[in-house]
């Protein structure tokens, strides 16, 4: 287990990760449209379809990329007429200019030496990149701290568990781009009108369903599986000692920067 490749353990689940997986506000879907180029729209890593499909309703010409077979057979089915190309965004070959670029969840995987100049070289001029993380916070403070502690206790830090984050984490006022998006550091030196959009939703989940969502995650999933079981255990515990449920809000983000005309 300890060989995989972090970004590729996902499709071991794919059924299960499209169950469990939130997806993402619609408004972003519009409010992301509204700003991009003229042209068609390119996905990377669309996984099971979570974002791909909010984009498809809105009659785009889309296209998406997904490297793990078994995510791209839940893709397809999700968004049938689509087409899914079954690479990395490093392996594609751009076929002409795409006016947006979108990543949901998974700009981060792709080689952090090349997505810039790759996404550059896929966009027209004018054209926009766009990819967006959920951050799930937990306000319930009691909560927060007992799963702070089955964390540490198990090695599990550096704000990789969707409960590692408490409302009162994050900054009081605006970061600065450069700040706000290790992801995207160093892109001014190609891309223009560097800018984030923000949205905020709610999402509880039972004991049960948690313990499926946090199963899906890449961290969890690269533990061994004695380990693992033995983590979710821990941490199953604590939500049921806490009423069965774990109420989070959810701030979504998306990066935007523009190819120069
Ligand atoms: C966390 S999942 C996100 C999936 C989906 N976009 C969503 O929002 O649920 C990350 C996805 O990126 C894919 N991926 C990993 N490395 C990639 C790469 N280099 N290029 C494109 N996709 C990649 C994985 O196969 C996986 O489906």
């Amino acid at each position: 287990m300890t060989t995989r490749e972090r970004g590729q353990v996902f499709g071991e689940l794919a059924e299960e990760y499209d169950r469990v997986r939130p997806g993402y506000p619609a408004e972003l879907v519009t409010d992301v449209l509204a700003l991009a180029g003229p042209g068609p729209v390119l996905e990377v890593g669309a996984g099971t379809g979570k974002a791909s499909v909010l984009f498809a309703a809105h009659d785009v010409n889309l296209t998406c990329l997904e490297p793990d077979a078994r995510m791209a057979a839940v893709l397809r089915r999700r968004v049938p007429g689509v087409p899914v190309v079954g690479t990395t965004f490093e392996a594609w070959a751009p076929d002409r200019p795409y006016g947006l670029i979108v990543s949901a969840q998974a700009w981060h995987w792709v080689d952090a030496a090349r997505r810039h100049e790759l996404a550059f070289a896929a966009l027209a001029p004018g054209g926009l990149l766009a990819p967006f993380w959920n951050v799930f916070l937990v306000p319930d403070g009691d909560l927060y701290a007992a799963l702070a502690e089955v964390d540490a206790r198990h090695g599990l830090t550096g704000n990789h568990t969707p409960h590692s984050m408490h409302p009162g984490n994050l900054p009081a006022g605006p970061v600065p781009f450069a700040e706000q998006w290790p992801e995207l550091i160093g892109i001014e030196a190609l891309f223009t009108d560097l800018r984030t959009l923000g949205y905020r939703s709610a999402r509880s989940y039972r004991s049960a369903e948690y313990r499926a969502y946090l199963s899906s995650i890449s961290i969890y999933r690269m533990l061994d599986d004695t380990r693992r079981e033995t983590v979710l255990d821990d941490t199953i515990a604590v939500v049921d000692a806490h009423g069965g449920t774990i109420d989070f809000t959810v701030h979504t983000y998306v990066a935007l920067a523009r190819r120069p005309t």
